[in-house]
């Protein structure tokens, strides 16, 4: 049976970056026989102009059918009046908990060729190789009760709660321990645990975890010190594991130390590794239809799909080599631009990826 990927642009740069994704994606699929289908629908914004919601049942039962899909952004100015749970950054959240897509896969590297693009000296950061491991579909993202009240005294109070059940810990410390071997053997469990009791389980959880692993060398910080830690010595750093909302903040910490926001793949996976495939960065709207934006992001996410969802390492290593070797030419989008390369355009960066694959 042909495995099945569903494409969906979202809004803004989305729609350029997938674009060239596909192309990507059409050429490897022929190149190695991978025997792809590949289909569309809308998330976000868009779907929300179609069908009144950011997450339709369209879009809800190709996902549930797909076995894997790339997402390129949510979101924009346009939806900024539009009620809170028809956003599309909703559409984005009710995907995630449809699927179950939990463990949330970000990876900070610093590509050698773009060493100069980061806001740090170059030597806190050559080499840099972090992974964040965000637990995605829980914590105070999804808890309840949340939401805006008013108070006896007509005062408004806004809510939310932080929780996490063991099991929820338990099934994302699994991945970051099991990642963890696969890589440098250090995990960073990042808490709060000084201050949050759902985080003192956390830490209690995984502490008790690390006896399994004894390949895995375990610490843990406070969400504080680890903000901090990241611009001092990033390098430190092998594994991070934390919760939903820390991953999302530290996560954009880590990328931007690579100082290639637009170059960073993310995957969000559940227990049966079907998965989303994402950039890091967002819809970019003020760049969006310039044909500007940096696809390779988009690209790459493309073969962390093929690794993680379809086991296609070949074809995975092939685009990551591609893409280096695109790098190594000089190309440099927008984004990375520095004196001395050369410019590209979203599609030609794009082409120029095709044309390494297709030596
Ligand atoms: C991310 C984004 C989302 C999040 C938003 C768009 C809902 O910031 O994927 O990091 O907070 O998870
Ligand atoms: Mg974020």
């Amino acid at each position: 049976m042909p495995r099945s990927i569903l494409l969906m642009t979202g809004d803004g740069i989305g729609v350029e970056i997938v674009a060239e994704a596909a192309k990507v994606l059409d050429l490897v699929n022929r190149k190695f026989s991978l025997g792809l289908e590949m289909s569309e629908a809308k998330l976000g914004g868009q779907a929300y102009d179609e069908y009144g919601a950011p997450y339709p049942e369209a879009t809800q039962v190709k996902a549930r059918a797909a076995d894997a899909i790339l997402l390129g952004a949510v979101g924009g100015p346009k939806w900024d009046g539009v009620e809170r749970h028809l956003r599309p950054e909703q559409g984005l959240l009710d995907i995630r908990a449809d699927l179950d897509l939990f463990a949330n896969l970000r990876p900070a590297i610093l590509y050698p060729q773009l060493a100069d693009a980061s806001s740090l000296k170059p030597e806190l950061v050559a080499g840099l190789d972090i992974l964040i491991v965000r637990e995605l579909t829980g914590g105070i993202y999804f808890g309840e009760p949340r939401g805006i009240r008013t108070l006896e005294n007509g005062e408004r109070q806004g809510f939310n709660t932080d929780v996490y059940s063991e099991s929820e810990i338990r099934r994302i410390a699994k991945i970051g321990f099991e990642l963890a071997q696969k890589r440098g053997g250090r995990l960073c469990s990042v808490d709060k645990a000084n201050v949050l009791e759902v985080t003192v389980l956390w830490r209690e959880v995984v502490t008790e975890m690390a006896k399994d692993y004894p390949d895995v060398e375990l610490s843990h910080l406070y969400v504080d010190n680890a903000a901090m830690q990241l611009v001092v010595e990033p390098k430190q750093f092998d594994v991070i594991l934390t919760g939903n909302l820390f991953g999302d903040i530290l996560s954009d910490e880590a990328a931007m130390l690579t100082g290639s926001i637009g170059m960073l793949p993310s995957a969000s996976l559940n227990t049966d590794r079907q998965g989303m495939y994402e950039p890091c960065h967002g819809s970019a709207p003020d760049i969006a239809g310039q044909g500007i934006a940096n696809p390779l992001a988009t690209i790459l996410s493309l073969s962390m799909m093929l690794r993680y969802s379809l086991a296609e390492s070949e074809a995975a290593q092939s685009i990551d080599q591609a893409v280096g070797r695109v790098l190594d030419q000089g190309l440099r989008t927008a984004d990375i631009y520095t004196e001395g390369t050369t410019r590209a355009s979203t599609s030609e960066m794009g082409d120029a990826v095709v044309a390494a694959l297709s030596e």
